[in-house]
């Protein structure tokens, strides 16, 4: 049985009132048509086609190689929409899932049961259906005796006793294909001007053929995102999904309603999370670490038992045993390998840091590999820039630097050197050696350190 996917996401949202076309609006850090096209990427056995038509290119330009794609000019309802999909599709596949780019929160378990249930109808059609006494402006579902479904009657033009039906139209459908492409050339226009898809319904009821519903156990699955209130509705929804799964996983969650975790994110065992974490992009979490509060981490790798606090984090990687903050602005690219310790205010990127480093509060560190259990004083910072040109600076396991040590790039520091408080090097200390001053010459007397 070869199932294709058709998701619509041609229309604008006026009601978003926004110039970014409605699908490509945030959700826990993600494009709203990502979580449609993921769904359909499991449930269909070839790339989903996406119907564009308000802001196309944007929407292409989003999607990218994850899609096929066609363009409904006019936006003259869903029907038409899914016809502008007929030249590519028809012929090609045995069922055809039809879901909006709206409803992000639609599971693939979910798609999968509809299209389960539409393989053993007898009928053309499959529906997804909930029970719910707000209507959202849903479709009302109308039942016959045996009760298959008989229509979809839009909110706009049912009667009173139609308004007060319980179960409504989701939105998402499954096709036997043979059936829904010449169907769709005799869907008729609306009162309002457009060709509604949920008119098939009628049209196979009328060949005397059964259309059947899958229900939603869970309704808040079917939210439609048409407003920025839906989006904020979504967004909680999702976090909570999301932060459950966490919390059955082993993850300590103090706070669920302000810990923002996205989608890609992973967590390891016995971590706990304090209010005002921010965990974004792919992210990986190691065992038994403390975040937050107030940690904001993105696109980052983090060891095991580390303990962040009120520090942001960019493309970072941090190994196991670390202590950063609070206050730190860590990446992109920043490696902190084990052990290392970050007292707070400090910055460092596109540096490495080797295990056991120690960094005191208000440092600077950009261009820089330091070694193991280096000592940097606090206020101490790395001059990496020059007009646009950046330069290394390279400090050698053992080092100790004094605080307020300026290190003027290009700059190497040698095995065990040390510089006094307020030293501002321009030139390689070679090992073991003390420099001091402005600009930081080598220190004399008993102030030499041994071999
Ligand atoms: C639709 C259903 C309604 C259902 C509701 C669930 C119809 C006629 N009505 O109403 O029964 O309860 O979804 O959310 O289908 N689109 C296009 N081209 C168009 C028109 C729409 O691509 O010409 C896309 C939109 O971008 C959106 C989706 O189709 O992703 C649904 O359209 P929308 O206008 O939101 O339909 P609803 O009024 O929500
Ligand atoms: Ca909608």
């Amino acid at each position: 049985m070869i199932v294709s996917t058709i998701i619509l996401a041609a229309g604008q949202g006026t009601r978003m009132r926004s110039n970014l076309p409605k699908v490509l609006h945030r959700l826990a850090g993600r494009p709203l048509i990502d979580y449609s096209l993921r769904a359909a990427a499991h449930v269909g056995n070839d790339i989903p086609v996406v119907v564009t038509g308000y802001g196309a290119d944007a929407v292409r330009a989003e999607v990218g190689q994850r899609a096929r794609f066609v363009t409904q000019v006019r936006q003259l309802g869903t029907a038409h929409a899914v016809m502008a999909a007929e030249a590519l599709l028809n012929g090609q596949s045995d069922l055809v899932v039809v879901v909006s780019a709206d409803m992000p929160l639609l599971s693939v378990e979910t798609l999968h049961r509809m299209v389960e249930i539409q393989s053993i109808n007898t009928g053309p059609v499959t529906i997804l259906t909930i029970l719910s006494q707000d209507s959202h402006g849903f479709g009302r579902v109308l039942r016959a005796e045996n009760g298959s479904v008989k229509a979809i009657v839009e909110e706009a033009h049912a009667t009173p006793e139609q308004l007060a039906l319980e179960e409504l139209n989701a939105g998402a459908y499954c096709f036997s294909a043979g059936w829904l492409w010449p169907a769709l050339h005799q869907v008729r226009v609306s009162p309002k001007g457009e060709y509604y898809l949920t008119d098939t319904v009628e049209i196979a009821v009328k060949q005397g053929l059964r259309v059947d519903a899958c229900q939603l156990a869970d309704p808040s699955e079917a939210i439609g995102i048409n407003t920025r209130l839906h989006l904020a509705e979504a967004e909680a929804l999702l976090r909570m999904r999301i932060n459950s799964h966490w919390m059955l996983a082993g993850v300590t969650i103090v706070d669920p309603s302000t810990t923002y975790i996205e989608p890609d994110v992973k967590l390891g065992q016995d971590t706990i999370i304090y209010p005002g974490t921010h965990l974004q992009g792919v992210t990986e979490i190691g065992q038994g670490c403390i975040l937050g509060p107030n940690a904001m981490i993105r696109s980052s790798n983090i060891g095991n038992a580390c303990k962040i606090e009120s520090s942001a984090l960019e493309k970072s990687v941090v190994e196991d045993e670390v202590k950063i903050g609070p206050f730190c602005n860590l990446g992109p690219g920043a490696h902190l390998a084990g052990r290392v310790v970050i007292g707070h205010s400090v910055e460092v990127r596109d540096s490495y840091l080797a295990p056991g480093v120690k960094i005191g509060h208000s440092c600077f560190l950009g261009d820089a590999t330091v070694g193991e259990n280096t000592i940097v004083g606090a206020g101490t910072v790395t001059c990496n820039l020059d007009q646009s040109v950046r330069h290394p600076t390279e400090i050698e396991a053992g080092v100790s630097l004094g605080s307020n040590t300026v290190l003027v790039a290009p700059v190497k520091i040698g095995d065990g050197g040390r510089t006094g408080a307020g030293a501002v090097v321009t030139d390689d200390i070679p090992p073991h050696t003390l420099v001091k001053g402005v600009p930081a010459r080598r220190a004399v007397g008993k102030q030499e350190l041994g071999g």
